[in-house]
């Protein structure tokens, strides 16, 4: 009898025995399988933290410059066209952009030169924005101030745009017109995204109002110029004392006003 009781004993013990450790495997098992999970979950947003913090996720969404931005105008030489509409015909080939915003201040004598024909002269048209009041300023009484050198003509004109529902800051831009009579203003969105408009503005400007003008610089308001260098420089440009000694880029072109059409 107590044979028996023992061997029961002994049945149950195995039989809670193999619960509890198949139990404690199966968890084990189950503990591991998580770890490895969310170890693998862990990996994976690194990975995306890194892809998107390292910025290389953008070249998996990036799309071709080429295809899908850039649109060049037509694959041709230009100069038989520029001088058909020099001449007054109709060009074979006709051109993308073209001009077509009103002026508000035209200022059309400000072009009017004085000088003799062996004075330089020289426009800076300057883009600026209309709330950079204090930057034309600055320019105003330095790189741009017209009456500082007596060998040569020099005007400075700053181009802006409009920007509706600021009647405060057009007011201010008229004041400035009335002191200053040196603001081209077109009919577009003053915005850095019509640059383009605000740069055809002033080809257009200059090409109708300048006609005696020898030689146009383009500069932004953000720019300083030495005007004593760019005289120098137009004064003698063979000898100019570093083009001799070695080649430098001018990052500002100088270009002949001849080349300028509508
Ligand atoms: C433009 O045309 C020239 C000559 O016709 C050619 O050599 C050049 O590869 C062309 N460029 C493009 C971008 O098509
Ligand atoms: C540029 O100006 C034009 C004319 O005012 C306007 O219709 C257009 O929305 C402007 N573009 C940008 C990008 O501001």
């Amino acid at each position: 009898m107590e044979d028996g009781v023992k061997d029961y004993k002994k049945k149950i013990r195995k039989l809670i025995m193999y619960l509890y450790y198949s139990c404690r495997l199966r968890g084990v098992a189950l503990l591991h399988r998580k770890w490895v999970f969310s170890q693998l979950v862990f990996l994976i947003l690194a990975l995306i933290l890194l892809l998107y913090a390292s910025g290389t996720y953008q070249y998996f969404i990036a799309t071709s410059f080429e295809k899908h931005y850039i649109h060049w105008g037509p694959n041709v030489t230009l100069e038989p066209l520029f001088e058909q509409i020099k001449n007054n015909q109709v060009p074979s080939i006709m051109p993308i952009n073209v001009y077509n915003h009103p002026y508000i201040y035209l200022h059309k004598d400000k072009c009017v030169m004085t000088g003799s024909a062996t004075t330089i002269s020289i426009v800076y048209v300057v883009k600026s924005s209309i709330e950079n009041f204090q930057r034309r300023n600055v320019i105003r009484k330095t790189w741009g101030q017209e009456t500082r050198f007596h060998h040569a003509v020099l005007q400075t004109v700053f181009l802006l745009g409009i920007r509706p529902g600021t009647p405060h800051l057009q007011g201010l831009v008229d004041a400035e017109v009335t002191e200053h009579a040196d603001i081209v203003q077109g009919e577009f969105l003053d915005t850095y995204f019509n640059n383009t408009i605000k740069t055809m503005m002033g080809l257009h400007w200059t090409y109708h109002n300048c006609p005696d003008v020898k030689y146009f610089l383009f500069a932004d308001d953000d720019y300083f110029i030495s005007t004593k260098n760019v005289l120098h420089f137009l004064q003698d440009p063979i000898n100019y004392p570093q083009l001799k000694s070695f080649p430098i880029r001018l990052t500002v072109e100088l270009v002949p006003s001849s080349i300028f059409v509508n």
